[in-house]
């Protein structure tokens, strides 16, 4: 029997075979999951492309997540496809150019609040859309990169990360007692289109395979997408709140 046999999954934030989210959805298909993806405005036929790479068909329904009428239309959309789902991943971030890559001290507030809305807030904003269709409980699964450091070149994503991580505790604290778990996946630097898009990403993955005890591969999501998988499953019951690292022993080492 498969990890997550019968389970069935909205995943958010497949762009392309790259993404993080690709292999949740690829993994947890393997695993025995149904899943529902989505995409959003110019990007949806895209993500519908890249679906016909996945090993069994899926349904695409939009959603942006700065849309207060694609939030509030989302259970009714999932209902479409199931009366329930079991698992939520959230693989979700933006952040304008203006805000990151050394451009820490001038980086204008608008651009921030749009970096803070899609990368942060959006977390409660989905696991409140989506908490209708959880009644029997389940697990919210989301990505973040390390907020406790500095990064070179990572600004204001960073602290955009520090406010996920922290929304995910409040999330974890008020979705407890419905029997809704909530954690993040802290990975090392995987080359996606979302990484790519950092100005000087070089400046931050460069050095990681050295850091990491255990070495580290940017080109392979595959480590990453099996911790999501695992936390999706029925292994960690009693774990909420938490976040685990997926990056070859990094965040554990000093210099
Ligand atoms: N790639 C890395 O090095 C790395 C490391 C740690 C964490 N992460 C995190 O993993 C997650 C997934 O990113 P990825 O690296 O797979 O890149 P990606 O570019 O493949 O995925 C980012 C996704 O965010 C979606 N998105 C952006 N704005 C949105 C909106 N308004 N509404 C709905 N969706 C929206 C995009 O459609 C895209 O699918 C992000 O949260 C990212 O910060 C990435």
């Amino acid at each position: 029997m498969g990890l997550l046999e019968g389970k069935k999954l909205l995943v958010t934030g497949v762009l392309t075979d790259h993404s993080i989210a690709f292999h949740v959805a690829r993994l947890a298909q393997q695993e025995g999951a149904e899943v529902i993806l989505t995409s959003f405005g110019r990007q949806f036929r895209l993500t519908q492309a890249i679906a016909k790479r996945l090993p069994n068909p899926v349904s695409v329904i939009e959603l942006d997540v700065t849309s207060d009428e694609d939030l509030a239309a989302l259970e009714g959309r999932i209902r479409e496809h199931t009366d329930h789902i079991d698992g939520v991943v959230h693989s979700i971030g933006f952040a304008p150019q203006s805000v990151m890559g050394g451009n820490f001290l001038a980086a204008p507030w608008a651009d921030v609040a749009t970096a803070l809305e899609i990368s942060a807030f959006s977390l409660k904003s989905l696991a409140v859309a989506a908490k209708p269709l959880m009644s029997s409980g389940g697990s919210i699964v989301g990505l973040t990169f390390d907020a406790s450091f500095a990064w070179p070149v990572y600004d204001w994503m960073g602290v955009a990360k520090a406010a996920f991580e922290s929304t995910s505790r409040y999330l974890a604290r008020d979705l407890g007692p419905e029997g809704i778990r909530v954690n993040l996946v802290s990975a090392g630097p995987i080359r996606t289109t979302a990484a790519k898009s950092i100005p000087g990403f070089e400046k931050m993955e460069g050095g990681w395979p050295e850091r990491a005890p255990l070495g580290w591969d940017q080109t392979d999501p595959e480590p990453t997408a099996r911790a999501v998988a695992a936390l999706l499953s029925d292994w960690f019951p009693a774990t909420t709140g938490e976040i685990v690292h997926v990056d070859g022993g990094v965040h554990a080492m000093g210099l």
